[in-house]
């Protein structure tokens, strides 16, 4: 049926990360990053989000999904 589709329904990408948040967003200025490559997270299970922490790869193992951060380079 149209319409009851909950925002929370299964199937929802973040698991845990500030769900106190409407809505999750996180900015940087790149002329302020401290190393010359920084890993931001895309799988939502980093334990140091927005940055990755590598727990994308127990994420893909365990799922079969290929997650993997997004680079930004200074
Ligand atoms: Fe989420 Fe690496 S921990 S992309």
């Amino acid at each position: 049926r149209r319409g009851s589709v909950s925002v929370r329904a299964e199937g929802g990408i973040n698991p845990q990360i500030r769900k106190d948040e409407t809505k999750v967003v996180d900015s940087v200025v790149v002329a302020e990053l401290e190393k010359p490559l920084t890993a931001y997270c895309r799988c939502w299970r980093s334990g140091t989000f927005p940055l990755c922490d590598g727990t994308h790869v127990k994420h893909n193992k365990a799922t079969g999904d290929n997650v993997g951060p997004l680079l930004v380079k200074k």
